[in-house]
C-alpha cells in the first residue's frame, strides 16, 4: 500500500508551473494543469536534464537539454531523442497541502 508524504503546498505550484521536489533522494518534478496536479520524474529518461525546468506546452513538458517531448499525466516519451517513459506518482490533495504516493 502506498503512504502519502507531503512535499508541497498548493501555494508553491500556481496553474501552469512546475516545481522539483526531492522525496528520500529522488528528484520528482510536480506539474500544475490548470489545477489538477501531476507528478514524475524529475530526470529526463535520455540523459541529465531536469524536466521540471522544461517548457510547458499542454499536457506536455519539453525536456530543456534536448527537446524530447513528455506527457506530463502518464509520463510517455512523446519525441526522440528520449523513448523511455518517466514515472509517474500518485499525487493527493489535503486541502492546501500537495503529498506524493511512495512506494
Ligand atoms: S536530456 Fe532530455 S531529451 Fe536529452
Amino acid at each position: 500500500m502506498s503512504r502519502f508524504v507531503q512535499v508541497a503546498t498548493k501555494a508553491d505550484l500556481p496553474p501552469g508551473t512546475s516545481l522539483c521536489v526531492t522525496v528520500e533522494d529522488k528528484k520528482i518534478a510536480l506539474f500544475n494543469l490548470d489545477g489538477a496536479y501531476y507528478a514524475i520524474d524529475d530526470t529526463c529518461s535520455h540523459a541529465e536534464a531536469s524536466l521540471s525546468e522544461g517548457e510547458i506546452d499542454g499536457h506536455c513538458v519539453i525536456c530543456p537539454r534536448h527537446g524530447a517531448r513528455f506527457d506530463i499525466r502518464t509520463g510517455q516519451a512523446l519525441s526522440l531523442p528520449a523513448w523511455a517513459p518517466v514515472e509517474t506518482y500518485e499525487v493527493r490533495v489535503e486541502g492546501e497541502q500537495i503529498l506524493l504516493a511512495l512506494g
